[in-house]
């Protein structure tokens, strides 16, 4: 009989810009926390490109709404992925695949991330409830009065509202 050897605490990351966080993040991030030990929400921090959410509200919002997670942490990074994976030991990085659409790009990154470390990419297909929810078109339509509150964690909407309507 052969005894498995020990290994180190399984520790993923799922990255992205999360302007703001939506259902099809969470949906993701919350099923990668129930195949890893741990789970890291990385937020790129991009100084070329200015979202509608602050950094520092991403994080807040991202906190909030992974509050019942307790294996999930939230930081932010910047720079190459990959750094940020081999400076903390994380051993894969979990990407959410929407539709066929997104499968092209999102290929070449894991395969130019894995030729960079050797860090490897899963792919988890997302919930067929939110495979047409991004970020941006939830923004696009808020901006123009339609209703988006049902793809968004409640605090989120709360803070697209309130966002809105500053403007
Ligand atoms: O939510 P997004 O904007 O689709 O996330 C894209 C993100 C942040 C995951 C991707 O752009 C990224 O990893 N950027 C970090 C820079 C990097 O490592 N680039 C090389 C990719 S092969």
């Amino acid at each position: 009989m052969t005894t498995a050897s020990p290994r180190a605490g399984t520790h993923a990351v799922c990255p992205g810009s999360f302007d703001p966080p939506t259902l099809g993040h969470l949906d993701v991030i919350g099923r990668a926390a129930g195949l890893f030990d741990r789970v890291t929400v990385a937020v790129l921090v991009n100084p070329d490109k200015r979202g509608m959410f602050a950094l520092e509200e991403r994080l807040e919002l991202l906190r909030a709404t992974t509050a019942d997670l307790p294996t999930v942490e939230v930081d932010t990074f910047r720079g190459l992925l990959v750094d940020y994976c081999r400076d903390r030991g994380i051993g894969a990085i979990v990407k959410g695949l929407r539709a066929v659409s997104d499968f092209d790009y999102e290929l070449q990154m894991a395969q130019m991330n894995h030729g960079l470390t050797g860090v490897d990419t899963l792919f988890m297909p997302t919930s067929p409830a939110y495979s047409f929810v991004s970020s941006s078109l939830v923004k696009q339509v808020a901006t123009y009065g339609g209703d988006v509150d049902h793809l968004l964690p409640e605090v989120v909407a709360r803070a697209l509202a309130a966002k809105l309507a500053q403007r």
